[in-house]
């Protein structure tokens, strides 16, 4: 029998991921947790709700039963939310099968230590699968993804053969897939461009189109650099397609929600993701934890500062983003 592939969650996501991962001919698998989502894909072999316009082959299979998405499954895809994932893991955990690869496309910091999620998620493993954990980075909306647009991802682990693993399940002739071994600096990345995207968002708001936008740009990646750096890890991850890669898209695409949360702050009443029309929007918690990560640092980040500063406020939130514009020089 084929060995199933593994994805926790049925969203946008994991929805494109089980397209991408439906051409390999082995049952697909995914752990459900909403009934009319599980409905609609054995019923009709779609998921309007997260995915539309895309029909499931028949190996592609949405339950909510982690024990059998999970048994047997020789790589598990993480496409949880950040809130979510940890919960999770820990209860896929026992039916993990002992030689199983865990690859989180799953952005964030742990609020406790301050780590990228993936570091936690490693931790919530048992120690032979702890070493072959691997992060997804990269530029990848994952409607463009599905829709078979060039689309680039990078695979961060410390063990060759399971990146490699991975890359091959991904890599198709429209999903490039690149490696790396710097999984700490993969996964800052990811949750750092979450951060500035909301700059880049507060400069459309600002009806700041290109220019401004630029410059924020090319500030955030110096900034990611020190900041990767700081931390220990790789700074040129910072100038690769998980760091400037992934915050072009997060912050020029009309569709990313922390830009378009940042957008709709300029001038707004009240900052709640839900009074601007949006869902979770994963970039709020990343800044609050990014500005404390700066601080545990020691070190300066004012760009990343003056968002922090925005989302503190309790009206114009735009201000201390502006002022950081204004007053800001450049060596
Ligand atoms: N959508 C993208 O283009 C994209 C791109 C790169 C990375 N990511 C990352 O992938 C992750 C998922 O994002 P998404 O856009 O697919 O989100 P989404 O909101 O579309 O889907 C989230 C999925 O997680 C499930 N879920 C939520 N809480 C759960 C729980 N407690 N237990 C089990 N399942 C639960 C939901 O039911 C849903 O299936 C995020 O960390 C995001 O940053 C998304």
């Amino acid at each position: 029998m084929k060995r199933p592939i593994a994805i926790l969650g049925a969203g946008n996501m994991a929805s494109a991921l089980a397209l991408v991962l439906a051409r390999h001919n082995r049952p697909v698998h995914l752990y459900c947790i909403e009934e009319d989502v599980t409905e609609e894909m054995r019923r009709d072999r779609c998921n309007t709700k997260y995915l539309a316009g895309h029909r499931f082959p028949e190996h592609v299979v949405a339950t909510p039963d982690l024990v059998t998405v999970v048994n047997q499954a020789d790589v598990v895809f993480v496409a949880v939310p950040s809130f979510a994932v940890a919960e999770v893991i820990a209860k896929a955990r026992p039916h993990l099968s002992e030689d199983a690869i865990v690859a989180s496309i799953t952005k964030g910091l742990d609020p406790e230590t301050l780590d990228p999620l993936i570091l936690t998620e490693a931790k919530l493993l048992p120690p032979k699968l702890r070493k072959r954990i691997c992060t997804i980075g990269g530029p990848a909306i994952a409607t463009e993804m599905a829709k078979g647009s060039p689309t680039a991802l990078v695979i961060a682990g410390k063990d060759k053969k399971a990146t490699e693993k991975v890359r091959a399940l991904l890599a198709t002739k429209t999903v490039k897939v690149g490696t790396s071994r710097d999984v700490k600096g993969v996964g800052l990345a990811a949750a750092l461009k979450n951060v500035y995207a909301i700059g880049l968002g507060m400069c459309d708001g600002l009806k700041h189109p290109t220019n401004a936008k630029a410059l924020v740009m090319t500030l955030a990646i110096a900034e990611m650099e020190s900041i990767l750096e700081r931390a220990g890890s790789h700074l040129e991850t910072a100038a690769g397609l998980a760091g400037l890669g992934d915050l072009i898209v997060t912050g020029m695409s009309p569709h990313g929600r922390n830009r378009t949360f940042g957008e709709r702050l300029v001038g707004a009443k009240s900052k709640k993701p839900a009074d601007l029309g949006l869902g979770t929007v994963e970039g709020i918690s990343a800044t609050v934890l990014a500005a404390q990560l700066v601080k545990k640092l020691r070190m300066d980040a004012p760009l990343l500062t003056s968002i922090a500063r925005c989302l503190a406020s309790s009206k114009t939130f735009e201000r201390p983003f502006v002022s950081y514009l204004k007053t800001l020089k450049l060596s």
